[in-house]
Formats: structure tokens, C-alpha cells, sequence
């Protein structure tokens, strides 16, 4: 008796197995799900003097980029604080920002938007927005980094679009 549920038991785990590798590669395949890939990598002790990091600010897309984005945010995270602390880009227009740490990992989080990401020594992390409205939007750090990480804050000053 008890052998014929544990028979039971192993071919529900078979399935079970089978089932999740299954929705993965349906996932992956079907469903293009990825994990998000560093953008590019740094030398964390070099990027203050390595570009674009040595002048962290807003730009405008040159007129190669503007197929992929109109504003460039080039912004250093370093505890605790964002270089440069706020930043001012206008409404719907489509940002990239990217993003690097001098020190430990933090996070780069803007609520009510789709910006929620990581931001790992050594590496850069780009992510892109589009504000739909204006005002002002807080940039926060979630990732624990510090005795100071609670304060480690940001704004994104964002401006109406011109009519
Ligand atoms: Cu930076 Cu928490």
C-alpha cells in the first residue's frame, strides 16, 4: 500500500518537473522572457575618470542615437548619495539612463514607474523611461548599503513638454 503512493508520489513529482522546465522554455521562447544583462562593464575604482561617468549629467541624443532615445541620464551612485542629485528631463520624451556604483551595490528604484534595478560594482546598468507626466518623481535606493542607505536619495525633475 505504501509503495504504490510512493509510486504515485514520484511520477506527480516527474510531472511537476517536467511541467516547470516546460514553462520555461516556453517562457524563453515564446515569451522572450530574459534576464536583464549588464549594458557594459567598468572598472569601479577608475569611474570617476572613465566617460561618460567623469561627467555625470543630462544630454541630449546625438543624432545617431535618436532612433533608440532622446535623453541620455549618465548618473553615479556612490554611498549615499546620486552624482548628479537631481536631474530635470522633459515629459515624454524617451530616457536612458546609466548607471554605475564607485563602492557597494545599490539600487536604483523610481516609484510609479518601471525603473527598479540594481546597480553593481564594476558594471553599468542602463534602463529606459518615458515620463507620460509631469512633476517630480523621487529616485530611491533600495538595495541596503549602509549606515546612511535610508537617506540615499535622488529626484527626477520632470518638465512639461513644450506645446
Ligand atoms: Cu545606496 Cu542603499
Amino acid at each position: 500500500m505504501i509503495e504504490r503512493y510512493e509510486k504515485i508520489f514520484m511520477k506527480l513529482a516527474a510531472v511537476f518537473l517536467f511541467g516547470a522546465v516546460a514553462a520555461l522554455v516556453v517562457s524563453i521562447a515564446g515569451g522572450h522572457a530574459s534576464l536583464p544583462e549588464p549594458a557594459g562593464r567598468i572598472e569601479p575604482e577608475q569611474v570617476r575618470d572613465t566617460a561618460p561617468f567623469d561627467q555625470p549629467g543630462v544630454r541630449e541624443a546625438t543624432a545617431d542615437e535618436k532612433d533608440e532615445f532622446d535623453y541620455k541620464v549618465t548618473m553615479v551612485a556612490q554611498a549615499w548619495q546620486w552624482d548628479p542629485p537631481a536631474v530635470e528631463v522633459p515629459q515624454g520624451k524617451r530616457v536612458r539612463f546609466e548607471v554605475t556604483t564607485v563602492d557597494v551595490i545599490h539600487g536604483f528604484y523610481i516609484p510609479n514607474t518601471q525603473a527598479n534595478a540594481m546597480i553593481i560594482p564594476g558594471q553599468i546598468t542602463e534602463l529606459d523611461l518615458t515620463f507620460d507626466e509631469s512633476g517630480q518623481h523621487s529616485l530611491i535606493c533600495h538595495e541596503y548599503c549602509g549606515i546612511q542607505h535610508h537617506n540615499m536619495g535622488g529626484k527626477i525633475n520632470v518638465t512639461p513638454a513644450e506645446k
